[in-house]
């Protein structure tokens, strides 16, 4: 399997972005994190005093971003316009603002048109939303993590910790579920896993576990299409 597209979707909170980075790594694939891309064009419209609602706007600003990845030991770096952005698109508010953002037709269509380039060769790992149902419906092997909306606010809240930051974890937990329910809810393509992926609810799962299960899946099912 030299240059596979792997797509991995689910909800916030899956273990989506930990599970891509690793798996990449493993493969030897580049990992795409496309909610990164919908984070920046949320601050990059802040900054620049876009009002949410201006469709008009935001569909310039995204049809002209520079947005670039840079893959370090342990995590991968986000850069607008050459400018480190990795923290500042992780807060609550951007969070909010990325999801609300994600609803508009133009934004999206310019986002999914980078994406698309950015994987056409393969030999990637891409996690989102839509990856499996719109950017890749072809993609060899698709993923959907899931969980129950407890475990994965306690995951949200244990990385906060980790870092530092205080937050609340009822608005968190709140945040979580509205964001879930507008991902999923959403006229143009909704949060669900697409009818050929593999769902894993990785709710009483540690992410050793998900990759292992992630690995011996893919292991299992290109046997399977050997002739
Ligand atoms: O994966 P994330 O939490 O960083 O994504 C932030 C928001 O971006 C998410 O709430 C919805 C939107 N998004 C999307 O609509 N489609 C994607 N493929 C990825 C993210």
């Amino acid at each position: 399997m030299m240059s596979a597209i792997i797509t991995i979707d689910g909800p916030v909170g899956s273990g989506k972005s930990t599970i891509g980075r690793l798996l990449a790594k493993k493969l030897g694939y580049v990992y795409l994190d496309t909610g990164a891309m919908y984070r920046v064009i949320a601050l990059e419209s802040r900054e620049r005093g876009i009002a949410a609602g201006d469709e008009q706007a935001l569909a310039a600003l995204s049809g002209t971003i520079d947005i670039q990845f840079k893959q370090t030991e342990d995590r991968q770096l986000v850069f607008s316009s050459g400018r480190d952005v990795t923290d500042a698109i992780r807060t609550p508010d951007i969070s909010m603002l990325a999801s609300r953002i994600s609803a508009l037709g133009s934004v999206r269509s310019a986002l999914v048109g980078l994406q698309r380039q950015i994987g056409c060769h393969g030999g990637i790992v891409i996690d989102g939303r839509d990856a499996g149902t719109v950017i890749f419906p072809h993609a060899r092997f698709k993923f959907y993590l899931d969980a129950t909306v407890e475990i994965r606010a306690q995951r949200r809240y244990k990385e906060f910790i980790e870092k530092k930051i205080n937050i609340d974890y009822n608005s968190l937990f709140l945040d979580i579920q509205k964001r879930d329910h507008d991902d999923s809810t959403r006229s143009i393509a909704p949060l669900k896993p697409a009818p050929d992926a593999a769902i894993i609810d990785t709710t009483e799962m540690t992410l050793e576990d998900v990759l292992e299960a992630i690995v011996t899946h893919i292991a299992l099912n290109e046997q399977a299409s050997l002739p």
